[in-house]
């Protein structure tokens, strides 16, 4: 219920600033936190994974690139992790279920990272 409650005025503040930015920064650092991107993921910082900035570079100005990332974070495809062993990429879960909304944005704000 709590959640529930953050999302919610995440997503009236998000309404009132969406006019000044493209994606809801907050929001999509907060659904990064909830689902531990941030364990594999800096957002400049290259950990298990690669930096939301490095993402951001290698998707700039490509067609699809949002509906790629979003694919991404909903399939789970096999990846290789920095020692080498092998194992599923985490699927994206929001409160509540399957909000393609928050995960769209979250991938807006991935795309948006600039060094
Ligand atoms: C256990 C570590 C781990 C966790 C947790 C994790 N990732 Fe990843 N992620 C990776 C690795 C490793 C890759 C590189 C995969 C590859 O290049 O094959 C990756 C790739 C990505 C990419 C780049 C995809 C591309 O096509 O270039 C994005 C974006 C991403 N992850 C976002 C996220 C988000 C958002 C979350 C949280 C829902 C998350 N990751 C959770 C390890 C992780």
């Amino acid at each position: 219920m709590k959640h529930r409650q953050t999302l919610l005025i995440a997503a009236v503040a998000a309404s009132f600033s969406a006019a000044a930015l493209a994606a809801d920064v907050e929001a999509a650092k907060g659904l990064a936190e909830q689902n531990n991107c941030l364990q594999c993921h800096g957002i400049k910082k290259d950990k298990d994974g690669p930096s939301f900035l490095k993402t951001a570079e290698k998707y700039r100005g490509k067609a699809n690139s949002e509906d790629e990332l979003v694919k991404h974070l909903n399939s789970g495809k096999e990846i290789k992790l920095a020692d080498g062993s092998k194992e599923k990429h985490k699927v994206i879960k929001t409160i509540p279920p399957n909000d393609a909304a928050q995960v769209k944005n979250l991938v807006q704000y991935i795309l948006s990272v600039q060094p």
